[in-house]
């Protein structure tokens, strides 16, 4: 059976709008879109966007850095670059048909990377490349961009894009290149953008919009058709937003419901099947805080509460962090070494040196929500 699937094409068609020379219109310095994970950023770059872009006879590339972690990011951008290459070999110069441009658009999503050759030449060099090869403008979307950060590599593919769009966007003719960023970690897609020495320094992140009401309402009616069941859009609605907005999370609150409501003959209650398979999920990470000692659990609860103003070695934080966690006195060192389990257990970062922030977004939002009472 073919999965359900909530069409996008009005987000698709605004962000393709934004894809124009203009200068006031336009974002030539591209784009940064966040979004928290597993809400359906990679499904709506298929299946959404990358067909929108096609149809605006422009031709889309998506490179996803999480494909393989292991590999460091300019190896998979120079595969997925010779990967399209090969797939268009000698198109130059004829036209292309757009079934066809899908067609090698298409391969980027089904063959695994491994199996390609690197590109051997520049980043630049072969956008360039594929841009005179298909006659039309690139869109490049690079999926988890901010994966970038990990490695020296990956900042230099970063800075390679941009080279790459300034030389083919600032001549007077020619293919340009419009590059879509996005990610799942708002603050180290911010990384990108911020500071000086940042490679798409002047841009700025923006909220990738989570699904919303009208994916629950298609979603609960068709459910509701199938099972003869009925549920109310607004009990939908509470429940996605308890769900954080994952359509995963929310499908599986309402198969179950509905399947153990029919076996026991209870009224469906969906608000609070969602509230147990939260409860599910946060009882992994409570787990995961109970592995800390008390000084690094502290550390984390500081951070969380303080969020950008963090400095972990102030003496107020010592301080407090000697009273969260119950003992007399917190040295510096104690810190510095608690600070580094955090970070390899990947509930911290570090974003520059004495700089800290929340790698662990579910941890944050558990944190916060329980916090307020939600
Ligand atoms: N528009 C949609 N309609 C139905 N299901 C969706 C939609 N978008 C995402 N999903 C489902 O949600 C899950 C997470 O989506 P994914 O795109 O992988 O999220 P992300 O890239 O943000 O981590 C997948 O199982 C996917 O099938
Ligand atoms: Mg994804």
């Amino acid at each position: 059976m073919e999965v359900f699937h909530y069409p996008r094409s009005e987000l698709a068609a605004s962000i393709v709008r934004q894809m124009t020379p203009d200068p006031i219109f336009g974002a030539l310095s591209g784009l940064h879109l966040a979004a928290p994970r597993r809400t359906g950023k990679s499904t709506f770059l298929r299946r959404d966007l990358a067909p929108a872009v096609l149809e605006a006879g422009k031709f889309p590339i998506v490179v996803d850095l999480w494909e393989d972690r292991s590999r460091d990011p300019s190896d998979i951008m120079r595969r997925r670059i010779g990967q399209t290459l090969e797939h268009l070999k000698g198109a130059a110069g004829k036209v292309l048909e757009r079934s066809r441009l899908r067609q090698v658009s298409a391969f980027g999503f089904s063959v695994g990377i491994a199996n390609l050759e690197p590109y051997s030449g520049t980043i630049p060099e072969g956008l360039e490349r594929i841009g005179a090869e298909v006659s039309r403008d690139i869109v490049l979307v690079v999926d988890e961009a901010q994966q970038a950060l990990v490695s020296d590599g990956g900042m230099n593919t970063m800075f390679a894009l941009k080279a790459a769009r300034d030389a083919m966007n600032q001549r007077q003719e020619g293919p340009r290149l419009f590059l879509v960023m996005t990610g799942s970690h708002r603050s180290k897609l911010a990384e990108l953008v911020l500071g000086s020495k940042a490679p798409f320094y002047g841009g700025s992140v923006q909220d990738f919009p989570v699904l919303g009401k009208d994916f629950v309402r298609t979603l609960i009616e068709q459910v509701g058709a199938a099972r003869n069941v009925k549920i109310t859009l607004d009990d939908g609605v509470a429940a996605f937003e308890t769900l954080r907005y994952r359509p995963e999370a929310f499908m599986k609150a309402l198969r179950d419901e509905i399947f153990e409501a029919a076996l026991s003959g209870e009224p469906i209650n969906l608000r609070r099947r969602a509230e147990d398979v939260r409860q599910d999920l946060w009882g992994n990470l409570e787990a995961e805080l109970d592995g800390l000692s008390g000084v690094q659990r502290a550390l984390l609860e500081a951070l969380m509460e303080s969020g950008d103003s963090f400095s972990p070695f102030a003496a107020q934080t010592l301080k407090e962090v000697a009273q969260r966690a119950g003992v007399g006195e917190v040295t510096k060192s104690a810190v510095q070494q608690a600070m580094r389990v955090l970070v390899d257990h990947e509930l911290v970062w570090q974003p520059g040196s004495g700089r800290y922030a929340v790698d662990n977004q579910d941890m944050l939002d558990m944190y916060l929500r329980k916090r307020d009472g939600a």
